[in-house]
């Protein structure tokens, strides 16, 4: 049995900075309502050659180089996103690909902005049960890309990023402690992204035209019963998940909740009769990242020296699904001391490694047209009489 410590983290933002100011000029909306209504003030938006795959790279590069670990020593990777560019191959599989990270297996994991703690929790449980030594869990999102930029009721709360922690096996108790897992499927349309797979079939007859009614692939929303949903679930779980690793939310040093709404955190700080300080918030300045927001949260706050070792730290997620999920982690194993330069030069290979991935492309490219089909003169069989 081994235990699962976060040993690097990393996260990314795109440059481009989304004020509210500028979105009041597109819909009827101002940065006060905005400001007072979800504490945000602005949001990052990816660039035009950015996706969820390259800004997932850029955390896990960084999350790789915290923890001193090459990427062929990686075992696993597990991107959570809501925002794949392709449903397959997964993002996991294009950030396995920029990271030459030859030895892991990879997949996507969708749980809408509860899935960095799914995610956490699948990959500690892989490193509990040894099937793996160590694993990258990445949240990656391009909200900005699945929005109705005419809809303010969404358009306003959403921005772009990517957080990575790597997580290594060791037989040192701490690390992920215990984790509650809860979904509640009949909410679902509460808060939805309809996939892009609802193609219709106009020779078949108008009922097989967008068969589950959905016309467009961007967020829809019901956010008053969001936020009730989120007020009612947060402290429970948090709690659960105290219990299941025998402390209480006095133990607690830092609560890392999903960054939704500053609203819904003061309002759940009150259930759990604790100060709103105990949770960390950067909501202002980055938006709801989705499945990105609680690795982001996680890395300003370790930037800001709001984590020492020894601390017992909770993440909380709530999202569409429904889902919700915490995770309780002793903050405990002190990565190796990387100096900023080795580690700058680290990353610098990294993202040099990519060209490995376009030259390997090339290669297959040219393979196909050399070699041609690889069964040219195989006689057909007959398929077998039953
Ligand atoms: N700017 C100005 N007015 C807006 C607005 C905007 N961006 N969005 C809605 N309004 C208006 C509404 O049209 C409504 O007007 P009306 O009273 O004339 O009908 C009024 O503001 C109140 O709308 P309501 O939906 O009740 O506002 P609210 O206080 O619930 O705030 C949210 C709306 C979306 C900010 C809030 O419900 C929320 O944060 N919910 C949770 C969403 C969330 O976190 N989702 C992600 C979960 S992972």
């Amino acid at each position: 049995m081994k235990y699962a410590h976060i040993v690097g983290w990393g996260s990314y933002l795109p440059t481009r900075v989304l004020t509210n100011d500028e979105i009041a000029r597109t819909v009827d909306t101002s940065d006060e309502w905005i400001y007072s209504r979800t504490g945000i003030r602005e949001r990052r938006i990816a660039g035009s050659r950015e996706t969820t795959a390259t800004l997932a790279f850029e955390a896990a590069a960084r999350a790789l180089a915290v923890a001193d670990m090459h990427p062929s020593q990686v075992e696993l990777i597990i991107v959570a996103t809501s925002t794949p560019e392709y449903i397959f191959p997964s993002t996991a599989c294009r950030v396995q690909d920029y990271l030459g990270a030859s030895r892991a297996g990879a997949f996507d994991l969708s749980a809408a902005c509860s899935g960095f703690v799914y995610a956490l929790s699948m990959a500690a449980q892989a490193l509990a049960t040894e099937s793996v030594r160590n694993a990258v869990v990445i949240g990656a999102e391009t909200m900005s890309r699945v929005l109705d930029w005419n809809d303010r009721g969404t358009c306003i709360l959403f921005g772009d990023g990517a957080g990575a922690v790597v997580l290594k096996g060791s037989s040192i108790p701490g690390g992920v402690l215990a984790s509650t897992l809860r979904s509640d499927g009949s909410g679902g349309e509460l808060l939805s992204l309809p996939a892009v797979y609802h193609n219709p079939i106009p020779v078949l007859g108008p009922e097989y035209l967008y068969p589950n009614g959905h016309k467009k692939n961007t967020i829809a929303m019901d956010g008053r019963q969001i936020f009730r949903f989120a007020t009612h679930v947060l402290a429970d779980v948090v709690e659960d998940a105290l219990g299941k690793a025998g402390l209480t939310i006095d133990d607690v040093a830092l609560i890392v909740p999903h960054q939704a709404n500053s609203r819904i955190i003061e309002a759940s700080a009150k259930k759990l009769k604790v100060s709103s300080d105990l949770f960390y918030m950067n909501v202002d300045r980055a938006g709801n990242t989705s499945a990105a927001s609680i690795p982001i949260a996680l890395c300003d706050a370790v930037q800001e020296g709001r984590l020492k070792p020894d601390d017992n730290v909770v993440f909380v997620g709530f999202g569409g699904g429904l889902t919700w999920a915490a995770s309780v982690v002793k903050w405990d194993v002190t990565p190796p001391h990387v100096p900023l330069l080795d580690r700058e030069w680290k990353r610098a290979r990294y993202i040099a490694a990519r060209g490995r991935s376009k030259l390997r492309r090339i290669g297959r490219r040219v393979s196909s047209r050399l070699l041609g089909s690889p069964t040219p003169d195989a006689p057909l069989r007959e398929a077998p009489r039953k």
